[in-house]
């Protein structure tokens, strides 16, 4: 008897890509935490820059044609607009693109980085009610952390179906890893750089 496979690899793509990103994760909701985003509607907005950078890297991605066909509400899930919407909310400038954004990606490397596009809605459901504290709304300010049509649970449910039938070579299953461990990395460098673009707060 050989030990199950699944014991440490799991067979499916999306809990193999839940496995691989759970320290970056937790390394990412530490840094957002120790930014105290929730302490003032200032230090929030600054967290607003980085997932209005983060989405707005990512919109070519939600708006190609070839992953429309895999994804067809591709489209829609994307929070660029919605982020936007909230830096007006919150009398914020919209930022400048910062150096480094994802180009021209193979398909499996861009499904990577919308896995943790799409997962990131699902933390989202806890930091909207803490959102609510400083006075804003998935209609107001925090718009992009907001429920989205037909359900959180229900919308990840068919992304990480689509996602665990498609058919992967070794090499495609490599990328969508590659794409979304550069995921996590990348929204790291962007909420630093919001951070370090308002110098004034924490
Ligand atoms: C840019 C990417 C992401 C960011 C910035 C992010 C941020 C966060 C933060 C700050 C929390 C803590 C909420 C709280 O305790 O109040 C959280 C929780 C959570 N996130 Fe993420 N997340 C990201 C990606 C993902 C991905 C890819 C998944 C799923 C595959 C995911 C699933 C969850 C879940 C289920 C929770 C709630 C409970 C828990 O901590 O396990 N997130 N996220």
């Amino acid at each position: 008897m050989t030990a199950s496979p699944t014991a440490e690899r799991p067979s499916l793509r999306s809990q193999r890509l839940n496995q691989i990103t759970h320290a970056p994760h937790a390394r990412l909701d530490a840094l957002v935490k120790a930014h105290a985003p929730f302490d003032t509607q200032a230090n929030f907005a600054r967290f607003v820059v980085a997932q209005y950078l983060f989405q707005s890297e990512l919109v070519a991605l939600y708006n190609d044609a070839e992953l429309i066909d895999i994804i067809p509400d591709l489209a829609e899930r994307c929070r660029a607009d919605a982020a936007r919407l909230d830096l007006s909310d919150l009398d914020t400038e919209v930022p400048a693109p910062f150096e480094g954004a994802v180009q021209n990606p193979s398909r499996a490397e861009a499904l990577g980085w919308l896995f943790v596009s799409e997962g990131s809605k699902l933390g989202a459901a806890f930091l909207i009610k803490r959102a609510v504290g400083l006075g804003l709304s998935e209609t107001f300010g925090a718009r992009h952390l907001g429920e989205p049509a037909g359900g959180r649970a229900e919308g990840w449910k068919r992304f990480t179906r689509t996602l665990d039938a498609l058919e992967f070579s070794a090499e495609e299953e490599a990328a969508v890893e590659k794409g979304a461990i550069d995921a996590f990395v990348r929204f790291t460098v962007l909420l630093e750089q919001a951070y370090a673009s308002a110098p004034e707060l924490a």
